[in-house]
């Protein structure tokens, strides 16, 4: 049987946003993060330890990926980034990419009736190149419908790459100095950021890995250059939103700089 013609639908839903308000923390006002980042790891190794088979541990983090959104919106976090294939994960097996592809595909189109309804706004970050078509088309698809939404952007991150996408800005600010748009020697900080994939979407403010491992893969270069950095022991699949709720009390703790000194720091609590 193809990859492709597995049912998921069986898979669990997980509790809509404010289902629960009992046990959603009350951040403090204009302390949340606007923009996190996720680098969703481990699915491998949580399948391994239950004697399965990879592609397992990433079914398992379907439901884990909508739990996370619903806890991201409960929590006001306003932009959430999602790195969901990354332009090195070409490398992994022929049957693991097409499982990948498949199965990225299958959970946009499944899901984004329940995104809507949540007020997502599915964006996408990455390159077109290499990118199975039928996934282009289900993002594009999704990204129409929920154009309007305001209560949370979703940026999914499919054949995402930061090299990549500084490489991308890069040539198109080239494409303009060839045509006259701009002079070659005013490249500016701000000139690669307005030409990067969503040009209009903040810095990322905190990045969370799961799976213990304590690099960033590629992931944000340039709009998590400030970032605040969380690595959780956890494996994706055991992720959840009380999990990216600690991280975000961990950032509300922390003090900010940007290269200032913190005496000029509003200190929380
Ligand atoms: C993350 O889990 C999912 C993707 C990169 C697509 P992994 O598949 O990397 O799982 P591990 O790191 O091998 O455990
Ligand atoms: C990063 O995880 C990419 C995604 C989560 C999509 P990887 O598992 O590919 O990263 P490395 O190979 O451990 O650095
Ligand atoms: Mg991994």
């Amino acid at each position: 049987m193809a990859f492709e013609d597995v049912d998921y639908t069986s898979l669990s839903v997980p509790a809509a946003p404010f289902s629960n308000p009992a046990i959603v923390p009350e951040f403090p006002k204009g302390r949340v993060p606007r923009h996190v980042g996720v680098i969703m790891d481990g699915n491998g190794r949580w399948a391994k330890q239950r004697g399965l088979v990879r592609t397992e541990g990433h079914k398992a983090a379907e439901p884990v990926v909508f739990d996370t959104i619903a806890g991201a919106i409960e929590a006001g976090v306003r932009y959430l980034s999602l790195y969901t294939f990354s332009t090195e994960n070409w490398k992994r097996s022929p049957q693991e990419v097409r499982f990948l592809m498949g199965f990225s595909r299958d959970i946009i189109h499944r899901r984004v009736a329940q995104m809507d309804e949540w007020g997502v706004r599915v964006r996408w970050s990455g390159r077109r190149p290499r990118l199975w078509r039928s996934v282009i088309d289900e993002l594009e698809k999704a990204m129409e419908r929920t154009k309007d939404n305001t209560t949370i952007d979703v940026v999914f991150c499919i054949n995402y790459g930061g090299r990549a996408e500084i490489a991308d800005a890069a040539a198109a600010i080239a494409r303009d100095v060839r045509d006259g748009r701009i002079s070659g020697d005013r490249v500016t900080e701000r000139m690669i950021a307005e030409h990067l994939y969503n040009p209009d979407i903040p810095d990322a403010d905190l990045v969370i890995r799961t799976s213990g491992e304590q690099r960033t893969s590629n992931f944000l270069p340039w709009e998590a250059a400030y970032a605040e950095l969380d690595f959780v022991p956890e494996l994706f699949p055991d992720y959840g939103r009380a999990v990216l709720w600690r991280s975000i009390d961990h950032y509300i703790h922390r003090d900010r700089r940007f290269g200032g000194v913190v005496q000029n720091i509003v200190r929380h609590s």
